[in-house]
């Protein structure tokens, strides 16, 4: 059965017509949207790699029913750069060589919004603990975890006028 529903997407209002076993992935990926910076990769919840931000709070959006996202407000990475300027988040990604196969690198970097927002100066054991459901199947986390906290610095820096 398809229904229309409504989201906020990146602040931008729609209204589109969704099955009701369509997820939230799919249809962020769909030709409705072409938002295909959010990545499917085990589509069981496991990865991380579908992350997205409902509402600011970090979800699998391989698990959420596009039905259930009706109403809410959804963040992608194509929703972080502003005026054509990299968030600071991407841009510590960048500046400590944390994007490094690319694929798992969208749904890291919202989770670190999602922890930054609510922590803004977590410990390496907050880092880590957050990441828990974002798998990197390659280099491995030092790089992502040391993104994440120059990115609280900068943050921190940008709080205090420095
Ligand atoms: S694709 Fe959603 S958690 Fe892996
Ligand atoms: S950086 Fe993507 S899997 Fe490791």
């Amino acid at each position: 059965m398809k229904k229309y529903i409504k989201l906020n997407i990146n602040s931008t209002e729609y209204e589109l017509l969704v099955n009701d076993n369509e997820t939230l992935a799919q249809l962020l990926r769909g030709p409705q949207l072409n938002l295909t910076g959010t990545k499917q990769g085990c589509e069981l919840g496991d990865c991380g790699a579908c992350t997205v931000l409902m509402d600011g709070k970090a979800v699998n959006s391989c698990l959420v029913l596009a039905m259930q996202a009706n109403g809410h407000a959804i963040t992608t990475i194509e929703g972080l750069a502003s005026n054509g300027k990299m968030h600071p988040i991407q841009e510590a990604f960048i500046n400590a060589g944390a994007v490094q196969c690319g694929y798992c690198t969208p749904g890291m970097i919202l989770k670190a919004k999602s922890l930054l927002d609510v922590n803004p100066n977590p410990s390496r054991k907050e880092i880590r603990e957050a990441f828990v459901g974002n798998l990197c199947r390659c280099t491995g986390y030092f790089k992502i975890i040391n993104a994440v906290e120059i990115a609280a610095k900068g943050q921190a820096n940008k709080e205090a006028g420095n």
